[in-house]
């Protein structure tokens, strides 16, 4: 690991996502989103910006200021300019949510805040792209976890652009028309999914998971041809997709081959990934990497059930389930998994480098109780993967509003796991907070433990 400077910004990144994440979870539970109001009703839309932009997108951006110069070996640009990224997001992210409501509610001219939010996201995403993306093109050849950074800041780029685009047509269909609002919805929608749970966070959490794992696992980082292959086909698959989904009929057949390439890619990541398990130095694993690996094998799920889907032509009609997959099972599961190495390690770093050599000092992992943390991921977990399935069961029922005592009772069971996860998450967030306040005395430290090894 070489010598990291910690980025003042990033555990109020941590701690803005984390508060997001609680939130949105509570308004799952508050029966305000999907299956209990319609997929494109202002609530649910309000939940999943508070998922995407201020739980994924927040940490990610957090841990990718902190990151990318370890990957590159090279200093961030700007301190400053990381401030401006986490104040332009956050602030556009209130105001995306109030405009959301007001356009729910019909409140003209209230409801120009979605798009007048989503421009401050997007200043805020292109600011933290040019200052991450430019760091990483000062390192050349870059690694492959490096790679997979850069392909995901493209879609970055992409996402909140698209979204303002659509969110001119929901608030003001009048200065759109029809026509263009009509393009939008068709075409723009299913794209802006595609680069945000694709190529924003799928491509970035593969990265930044190779990373972490290879390096707290102690295991070669470097994949040889089957990773630069797993990595050509994801990235590159995505992109075609993406490009030739603008296309309509005559551009089907390139957007069914980049769909295809980027599952092939998914898979082979997933099993390299496997062989990086085996190939591991560090024997024990850690909390963190025993439970990436639930996240993985909800990615590898995620890869199955898109494919099953396509193939039955039926994906627009399962959206919900493969949503609440990727973003609670894969995406959320990584980001709660490697917060509770990255927020220990951090504060090592913060409090004890500059000690390092010169006293004995605690070692990380004195800093997590992992043994009072684990139960709180199984809860998380578990409450997913109930979600998933009683959202499964709905989509096959009918929906919570069905007539008939299944469609309530899967109701329950959904909203029942929605109030675990956000049990099992507080339950993670409350050791991260411990983890922040807990102070080891270096005086009261056993001489045994090393000095100068984190
Ligand atoms: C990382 C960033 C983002 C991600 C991953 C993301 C993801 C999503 C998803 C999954 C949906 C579908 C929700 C559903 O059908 O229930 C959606 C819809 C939408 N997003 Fe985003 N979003 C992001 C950023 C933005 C931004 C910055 C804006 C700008 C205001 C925006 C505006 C919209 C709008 C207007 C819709 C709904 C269109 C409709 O009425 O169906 N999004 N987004």
């Amino acid at each position: 690991m070489p010598a990291t400077r910690v980025s003042r910004w990033g555990m109020r990144y941590f701690a803005v996502a984390l508060a997001s994440f609680l939130l949105a979870q509570a308004w799952m539970a508050a029966g305000l989103t999907w299956p209990f109001r319609p997929l494109g009703a202002s609530t649910t839309l309000v939940a999943v910006h508070l998922l995407t932009l201020g739980w994924l997108s927040t940490l990610m951006l957090g841990a990718l200021h902190q990151f990318v110069p370890v990957i590159t070996a090279r200093p961030l640009g700007s301190e400053r300019a990381a401030g401006w990224t986490l104040g332009l997001v956050a602030g556009g992210l209130l105001l995306m949510l109030a405009g959301f409501l007001a356009c729910g509610a019909g409140a003209w001219p209230l409801a120009l805040a979605l798009p007048l939010g989503g421009l401050s996201v997007t200043a805020g995403a292109w600011l933290a792209a040019a200052q991450l993306g430019r760091t990483l093109a000062s390192a050349r050849p870059l690694p492959l976890p490096g790679r997979y950074v850069a392909a995901g800041l493209l879609f970055l780029a992409l996402v909140p652009a698209l979204g303002v685009a659509l969110a001119l047509a929901v608030a003001a269909p009048r200065w759109t028309g029809p026509a263009a609002a009509g393009f939008l919805f068709a075409r723009g929608l299913p794209l802006h999914l595609l680069a945000g749970l694709g190529g924003w966070f799928t491509l970035t959490a593969m990265g930044v998971a190779l990373k972490l794992l290879a390096m707290f696992m102690l295991a070669p980082e470097e994949r040889g041809r089957r990773g630069e292959l797993a990595f050509a086909l994801t990235a590159g698959g995505l992109a075609l997709a993406w490009l030739s989904g603008w296309g309509g009929g005559w551009a089907a057949a390139p957007e069914e081959l980049g769909q295809a390439a980027a599952a092939a890619g998914a898979a082979l990541y997933l099993a390299d990934l496997a062989r990086l398990y085996g190939q591991r130095r560090r024997k024990r694993l850690e909390l963190n990497a025993a439970f990436a690996a639930w996240a993985l094998a909800a990615l590898g799920l995620e890869v199955l059930a898109l494919v099953l889907a396509r193939l039955a032509g039926s994906t627009a009609a399962w959206a919900p389930v493969l949503v609440q997959l990727v973003l609670f099972g894969w995406l959320s599961g990584l980001g709660l998994s490697q917060m509770i190495k990255i927020v220990p390690f951090l504060t090592w770093i913060e409090r004890y480098g500059p000690l390092m050599g010169r006293t004995p000092v605690p070692r990380v992992q004195e800093l997590v109780d992992e043994g009072r943390a684990r139960p709180w991921f199984f809860v998380y977990f578990a409450a997913a993967a109930t979600g998933v399935a009683a959202a499964a069961g709905l989509v096959a029922t009918g929906g919570a509003a069905a007539p008939g005592v299944a469609g309530a009772l899967l109701g329950g069971v959904w909203r029942a796991a929605a109030l675990a996860q956000l049990l099992g998450a507080a339950g993670v967030g409350r050791e991260l907070l411990r983890v922040r306040r807990m102070r080891p005395a270096v005086a009261a430290t056993a001489p045994s433990t090393a000095a100068g090894r984190p």
